[in-house]
């Protein structure tokens, strides 16, 4: 039994690949570059692109976690139904999608397949606080807009055990999860919990919306920095409201922002494991 994991060299997808194993299964972890993909021991790595089907080898895998959107600008993937008719024909029973903020064309085509599907709708994860990191570092501040906007903030761990336990127990076809954190914090309070986990006050700095968006431009594409702007400032209800759907499923409670932060305090004191 192997298990196919699109996305693992990414935040939610090292995480799957960390709990698969953890759980002994077998891990077949699909990148677009080997060479840099800094997989742990055991795994198979293998390389393959999502929107060229063709290219994923799903020879004796019985379980696939998926991801909705690819590329650098995180463009939707067309390639859906070609992924799914493969998936079906390759003999693959469960599969998992990591939904990115909308119903998107991989879904479709999975939730209508014969696939035994389960939808992962994880809302922010912790780790986009690591975007803080150097500026916390260099300057004891954060610089965000939005100082209003609460998050029910998940832990991605927490993604990957979901993810795992859906794959490898089963009795979570037909579902869709809305994966949370205990807690939906605003951003000073995060920083306040950042600053409480590596004994160092740091300072929150509300920016304009205008002054966000052009630092953002810097790295991102626009439509990426739309969507997160969008999201950020009139949050849907599903963005702030804690579930149980972590709880259920792994029959523990959601992990934390404070104990994300004493995990990562590295990253914000010396830039140890920003990844
Ligand atoms: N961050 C959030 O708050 C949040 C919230 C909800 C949902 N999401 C969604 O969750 C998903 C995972 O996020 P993340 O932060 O873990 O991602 P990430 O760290 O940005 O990593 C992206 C991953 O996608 C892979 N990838 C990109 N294009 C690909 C392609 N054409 N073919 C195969 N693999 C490809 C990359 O693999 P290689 O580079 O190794 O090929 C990498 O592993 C994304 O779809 C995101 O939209 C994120």
């Amino acid at each position: 039994m192997t298990i196919l994991v699109a996305g693992a060299t990414g935040n939610a997808g090292r995480q799957v690949v960390h709990e698969l194993l953890a759980l002994g299964q077998q891990v077949r972890a699909l990148t677009r570059n080997a060479a840099t993909a800094r997989l742990p021991a055991g795994v198979e790595v293998v390389e393959g692109d999502l929107t060229r089907p063709e290219t994923i080898p799903l020879d004796g895998v019985t379980g696939v976690h998926l991801l909705t959107n690819a590329g650098d600008d995180y463009a939707e993937l067309q390639t859906g139904p070609e992924l799914v008719l493969r998936a079906e024909k390759a003999g693959v029973r469960r599969v998992t999608v990591l939904w990115s903020g909308y119903r998107s064309p991989l879904e479709e085509a999975v939730t209508a397949s014969s696939l035994e599907w389960t939808v992962l709708r994880p809302v922010d994860f912790m780790s986009n606080a690591l975007v803080w990191a150097e500026s916390v570092r260099r300057e004891g501040v954060v610089r965000e807009p939005f100082a209003y906007a609460r998050s029910a903030l998940v832990h991605e761990g927490d993604i990957g055990a979901v993810a795992a336990a859906v794959l490898v127990r089963g009795g979570h076809g037909g579902r869709a999860y809305t994966l949370t954190g205990p807690e939906a914090l605003s951003v000073p309070e995060q920083v306040a919990t950042i600053g409480a986990a590596i004994g160092r006050e740091i300072e929150y700095v509300e920016q304009t919306e205008a002054e966000a968006r052009a630092e953002m431009l810097a790295t991102r594409p626009v439509e990426v920095v739309d969507a997160i702007l969008g999201w950020k400032r009139d949050m849907p209800a599903q963005g702030y409201t804690v579930t149980k759907d972590v709880e259920d499923v792994l029959e523990r409670p959601a992990r934390s922002f404070a104990l994300w932060a004493r995990e990562r305090a590295g990253a914000f004191l010396s830039g140890a494991g920003t990844r």
